[in-house]
């Protein structure tokens, strides 16, 4: 598996940090509004537990399951909701936790149903952020690391489902996804 890593982009050490000023910046924001922390499996499974330990205030998480790449490196633009919610989100304030932003059709998506559930506010926190990809209008409220436009594996984001349990953040080497 670590041979299939062209190099490292980002270490423990380095998402560790950034996962820590993420936790205090939005812990101080949301003190006293009780967010609901919501999940964007699979990719964000590592993010954000590692996130909400580092949050020091009361919140509620829950889980959303949706997929649009499937296999491939490059989005399909079609969004299908996996698992659903078990939480109403009627009035409350929701923080949407992301892995990462691509093209934003994951996202808007998410938003829009969120929205027309009657959230009281919707907000999104993503660690990684591609904006030179993105073809709908969305820009986060907190990000972690913005990035060039490369394939990237590890804490928690796959390549056909595998790299997801790296500990830090890698380039496939091209040789992996054109293999046959
Ligand atoms: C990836 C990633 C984001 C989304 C970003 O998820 O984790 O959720 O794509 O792309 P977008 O901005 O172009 O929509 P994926 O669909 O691969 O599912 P996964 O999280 O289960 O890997
Ligand atoms: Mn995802
Ligand atoms: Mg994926």
């Amino acid at each position: 598996m670590e041979n299939d890593i062209q190099n490292v982009l980002f270490t423990e050490d380095q998402i560790r940090h950034k996962v820590e000023e993420l936790g205090e910046t939005i812990s101080r924001d949301f003190e006293g509004r009780n967010p609901l922390v919501i999940c964007v499996l699979k990719g964000a499974f590592i993010f954000m537990a590692d996130l909400v330990k580092r949050m020091t205030i009361p919140l509620d998480i829950d889980f959303m399951a949706v997929s649009s790449y499937g296999q491939a490196t490059k989005s399909s633009g079609v969004v299908k909701i996996i698992k659903d919610l078990d939480v109403p989100v009627e009035g409350r304030n929701v923080l949407i936790v992301e892995d990462i932003i691509d093209s934003g059709l994951t996202l808007s998506y998410l938003i829009d149903v969120l929205e027309r559930r009657n959230a009281c506010s919707v907000s999104i926190v993503t660690l990684f952020d591609k904006p030179a990809r993105r073809s709908v209008d969305l820009e986060p409220e907190y990000k972690g690391f913005t990035l060039p436009d490369e394939f990237i594996v590890g804490y928690g984001l796959d390549f056909a489902e595998k790299y997801r349990n790296l500990p830090y953040i890698g380039i496939l080497k091209p040789e992996v996804y054109t293999r046959p």
